[in-house]
């Protein structure tokens, strides 16, 4: 799904894709998606798997540079090798979001997506939710290098996060 913004230079085309290896991953990454349009950012949210759909990720990670995007996030379990894969095939920076796995509670996620072999990098962030807003929050930090619109908004969401903490009150 591509979503409205009115940030990013005025641009209409997806600046950040959202990939996950499967749909039941999106309880978890609909947290990027919505730090994303928090932000404004124009992005796409889709279903890419290494394993199950391997032509449609490398035809996705050799085709983003060439559409208009700036970041990609990738999302998997268990065996995650979406990131990687898709790392693989694009120099642009991959964020990859380790899936809180049933079996293995997220070890084997965080622990396929992080140990890239030296050459293609990876970004890992934390397991499930907070990786999931924190890639949003990363893939906006990269865009405001270029955008001083985004980097004010980063700053206005840092004071405010702090505002929230100094006014409470137990
Ligand atoms: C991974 O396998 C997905 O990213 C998901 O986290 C995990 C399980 O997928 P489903 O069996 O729920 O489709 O590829």
């Amino acid at each position: 799904m591509a979503k409205k913004t009115e940030a990013g230079k005025n641009n209409s085309k997806p600046l950040v894709a959202v990939i996950m290896g499967s749909k039941s991953d999106w309880d978890t990454m609909r947290h990027a998606d919505e730090t994303l349009s928090d932000f404004g950012i124009e992005h796409e949210c889709r279903v890419i798997s290494a394993h199950r759909s391997p032509s449609l990720a490398a035809e996705f990670g050799s085709t983003a540079e060439s559409r208009g995007l700036e970041v990609v996030i990738a999302a998997a379990g268990g065996a995650a090798h979406l990131a990687g894969v898709l790392a693989a095939h694009t120099t642009l920076p991959v964020l990859g979001v380790p899936m809180r796995s049933e079996a293995l509670n997220g070890m084997d996620s965080l622990l396929a997506t992080v140990q890239m072999p030296a050459g293609i990098p990876v970004a890992t962030l934390a397991i499930g939710k907070p990786g999931a807003v924190n890639a949003g929050l990363f893939a906006v930090a990269i865009l405001a290098n270029t955008r001083p619109e985004l980097r004010q908004k980063l700053h206005d969401f840092r004071a405010a996060q702090e505002k929230k903490i100094r006014e409470t009150v137990l």
